[in-house]
Formats: structure tokens, C-alpha cells, sequence
């Protein structure tokens, strides 16, 4: 079975007092709703991920950061190397995301770049894919996320040691959601080139379902052949939604 994960992004939200999230959801699945076959992850800001691992010590949260040079160190004035994060307590760290590729021009070929970088930092990167409303319209879906999934993965995905996350981009914070069937087609499409690209570990790489996830869908999209979990935006900066999301898994 494909270990479920439930991934907050809590994107460019939170300060300190944010922390108080971190310390509800640690503590209210070290006292018993953690369960053995779902991963609860927080991906917060560079600022708060030493905060957050030393607030989340000791529970089943794990905590991941959003994005990174692909660099070990070196002169990059105010960028942050995997390798930063993981020494601040991430074990986990989305490259890829729609809002960098669009922000900070990043290709395939540097999303790819991150992911490696990850690796080499001992991280899990969760990969992010995801196609524009325009092509989507225009039939371009399977095209552009089976493009982005053949050039943003590393040479050195392999087992367990990747995660994908599927976001269409006209679904990211709008509250529109992909339908079933819609988000079906693209998990199975992807499920098919991972196992084409890395054999039977491609058959357990976990697959996201971003965009809009909420206390109210997440058992519906979780039902869902070959989703095995989620990335959540806007509902994970409360500790109830989160939570709720958690256990609908
Ligand atoms: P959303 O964001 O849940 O707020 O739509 C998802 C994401 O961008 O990862």
C-alpha cells in the first residue's frame, strides 16, 4: 500500500505566533489521532521551519520547507539551500510549486535541479505538476503535466525517496476543485509514466491531489483511485482544518 501523506503549505503565511498551529496539531496526534498508514507534514516559511521542528518535537508532525537553491552555499545573497533546511529539522520540501515556476521563472530543468538538491540534503521533495486553466481548455492537460513530470524529476528519484504533488493551477486558492473523474485521469496518467520511468518504486511513490482541499471534499478526493494524499494551502493554517483533512484520511 502507498503511504498516505497530508502536506500543509502554509506558503508566505505566518509569524511567530503561528507556532501555537504547530504545537495543536503535534500534540493532538501524539495524543492519539495519528494514524500508522498517513504522514501529517507542515511545509512552512525558511523562518519558522527550526521554530516549528523544535515546536513539533516529539510528535508525529514533521515539518518541511517550500523551496530552496539548488546550491549547497556559496555567493547567493538571500536564497536557502536544502541543505539550510534540513539542518533547521525539515525532512521534507516542495520544489516545483505553480507559484514559483510563475514567481521566479523556475523551468522544469531547476525544479529538477531542487529535487536533486533535496536529495543530497537528505529531504523528500514533493514534486508539484499542474496544468494552466487555458490548458486544460484547450485539451493540453496530459501534454504539459506528462512534460513537466518527464524533466522536473531528478536522476536520483527512486524508492520512496519522491512524492508527486498533481495541482492544477485554475484550482490553487479559488475554491474551485477538479472533479473526481478529472483528478482520476491525471493520478492514473501519472501513476502509469511513473512506473514507465522508475519501475515498481514508481508503483509506491505517493501522489497529491493540491487545489482547494478542504474539511468538506478531502474524503471524496481521498477516495479517489491513486490519490494518496494531499497538498493544502489554505486550510492547513488552521489547526482544526488541518486536522479534520488528517482524518478524513
Ligand atoms: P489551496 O493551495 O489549498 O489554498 O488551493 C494548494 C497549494 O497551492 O498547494
Amino acid at each position: 500500500m502507498v503511504q498516505t501523506l497530508i502536506a500543509g503549505n502554509w506558503k508566505m503565511n505566518g509569524l511567530k505566533d503561528s507556532l501555537s498551529v504547530i504545537k495543536e496539531v503535534g500534540q493532538t496526534l501524539a495524543n492519539g489521532a495519528s494514524v500508522d498508514h498517513a504522514t501529517a507534514l507542515l511545509c512552512v516559511p525558511a523562518t519558522l521551519v527550526a521554530l516549528a521542528a523544535d515546536a513539533s518535537s516529539g510528535t508525529p508532525l514533521s515539518i518541511g520547507g517550500e523551496a530552496c537553491h539548488t546550491a549547497e552555499s556559496g555567493a547567493h545573497t538571500g536564497d536557502i539551500s536544502a541543505e539550510m533546511l534540513a539542518d533547521a529539522g525539515a525532512t521534507y520540501l516542495i520544489v516545483g510549486h505553480s507559484e514559483r515556476r510563475a514567481d521566479h521563472c523556475e523551468s522544469n530543468e531547476v525544479v529538477a535541479a531542487q529535487a536533486a538538491a533535496a536529495h543530497r540534503a537528505g529531504l523528500t521533495p514533493i514534486i508539484c505538476v499542474g496544468e494552466s486553466l487555458a490548458e486544460r481548455e484547450s485539451g493540453a492537460t496530459m501534454t504539459v503535466v506528462g512534460d513537466q513530470l518527464e524533466h522536473s524529476l531528478p536522476d536520483t528519484a527512486g524508492d520512496k525517496n519522491i512524492v508527486i504533488a498533481y495541482e492544477p493551477v485554475w484550482a490553487i486558492g479559488t475554491g474551485k476543485v477538479a472533479d473526481n473523474e478529472q483528478i482520476g485521469e491525471v493520478h492514473r496518467f501519472i501513476r502509469a509514466a511513473l512506473v514507465k520511468r522508475l519501475g515498481e518504486s514508481g508503483a509506491s511513490t505517493p501522489i497529491l491531489y493540491g487545489g482547494s482541499m478542504k474539511p468538506g471534499n478531502a474524503a471524496e478526493i481521498l477516495s479517489v483511485a491513486d490519490v494518496n494524499g494531499g497538498l493544502i494551502g489554505g486550510a492547513s493554517l488552521k489547526a482544526e482544518d488541518f486536522l479534520a483533512i488528517y482524518s478524513a484520511a
